[in-house]
């Protein structure tokens, strides 16, 4: 039993566990299936040694970065969580203030519980929006073009999610999904309360396009079928739609890097989702240097997926992340204590980070390298 503050994200968890209904805090901590994948995002963390670099001096550490040109005090941004007011009622209004207090970059959920137009007026947070591709593509547009209107400043692309992953805590519980504020108007509300099993999944089967790809040409040319390419169902076509930059996140294997690359993405996220899509993929740790070594610095590879520490924040460094990117963790926070315990959360991973950084040798992000951490790679092991 826990007592006074909580000293870590994994007590924030438990308050959040305290405080949730069940089939809130099931729907946040959980993951698909066996839930192989959601344990291995951590577990695959404790089985990298920090290798420190012994007396250097650093009395003064600098955890600020820059994502896409936008500086930031920690290398720590916020993943796209949805349905944020099941957690606390203020939701990603409260997230994206803590956003702006910590001076990071919050990444808003399409499947947000208060609209990105409201999210966008309630403070100067720097924000990204995180998009999924409808079945009826005007959608998809619509909320890209409002999101650029409303000062957005990248589409983060979320490519591991055709169809939803099967979380089994949400079909016990019935998961019932509120209004999902982005969409109003926009999609019909029947799919939101299905007595069946999980609202969520409801809604994606009904709504999320299968069909979607990297480059319909290149898909045909492959299969050596020359019809008309379909030129709405591809990332080209994305592309054609917005100036803003385009993040993809769910990439795990080097080939789907290099496809990116080739498409022209702007960025990155190496991501299963948090273990609640693909059951069994690996843990993004263990294939985040796989993925940097294959984009070879042509853009900024993030990583999400685990990250409860200072020290898994300073592993993905070490591995080539330009920044790490945290979903449960904030949503923890947001669930014991509101805009505060968000807050708290970010300070506490930046808390933890610094002292990593000190005890390790490194006064600078930019001085976190591959030799600062030993993998099961290595052969010194
Ligand atoms: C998510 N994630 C997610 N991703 C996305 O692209 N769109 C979304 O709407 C959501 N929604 C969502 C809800 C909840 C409750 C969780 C836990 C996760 C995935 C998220 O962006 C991120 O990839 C993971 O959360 C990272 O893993 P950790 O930090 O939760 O371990």
């Amino acid at each position: 039993i826990m007592t006074g503050e909580p000293v870590n994200v994994n007590e924030f968890r438990e308050l959040a566990r305290q405080a949730l209904p069940k089939m809130y805090y099931d729907f946040y901590t959980g993951g698909a299936e066996d839930q192989y994948t959601l344990k291995e995002n951590e577990e695959a963390f404790r089985r990298i040694i920090i290798q420190p670099i012994i007396l250097r001096n650093v009395r003064s550490i600098d955890l600020s970065t820059t994502v896409l040109g936008y500086n930031i005090s920690m290398p720590v941004m916020i993943a796209p969580t949805s349905l944020q007011k099941l957690a606390n009622p203020e939701g990603e209004i409260a997230t994206a203030r803590a956003a702006s207090a910590c001076n990071t970059i919050m990444v808003l959920s399409t499947s947000s519980t208060y609209s990105l137009e409201e999210v966008a007026a309630c403070c100067d947070a720097i924000r990204f929006f995180q998009l999924y591709v409808y079945k009826r593509r005007d959608i998809s547009a619509k909320l890209v073009q409002r999101a650029e209107n409303n000062g957005y400043k990248a589409i983060v692309l979320t490519v591991d999610s055709p169809r939803l992953g099967r979380r089994e805590a949400d079909v016990k519980n019935k998961l019932v999904v509120p209004p999902l504020k982005n969409l109003e108007g926009l999609l019909p509300t029947k799919f939101v309360s299905d007595e069946k099993g999980s609202g969520l999944a409801a809604l994606a089967s009904g709504t999320l396009d299968a069909s979607f790809c990297w480059e319909f040409d290149t898909v045909l040319r492959l299969q050596n079928c020359w019809c008309e390419p379909r030129l709405h169902e591809d990332i080209t076509w994305l592309k054609s739609i917005t100036n803003l930059p385009i993040l993809i996140k769910g990439v795990l294997t080097r080939e789907d890097a290099i496809k990116a690359l080739e498409v022209g993405v702007d960025g990155m996220i190496v991501s299963n989702h948090g273990g609640r899509q693909l059951d069994y993929s690996p843990a993004t740790i263990s294939v985040l240097e796989e993925v940097v070594d294959a984009v070879g610095g042509k853009v900024p590879v993030l990583v999400d997926g685990g990250i409860r520490r200072g020290t898994d924040i300073f592993k993905a460094m070490a591995l080539g992340a330009q920044a790490v990117l945290v979903g449960r963790a904030v949503v923890y926070g947001l669930a014991a204590k509101g805009e505060k315990g968000v807050n708290r959360v970010l300070e506490m991973l930046k808390e933890e980070l610094e002292l990593t950084m000190a005890l390790s040798g490194c006064c600078s992000v930019k001085e976190i390298s591959r030799s600062h951490v030993r993998t099961k790679h290595d052969q010194q092991l």
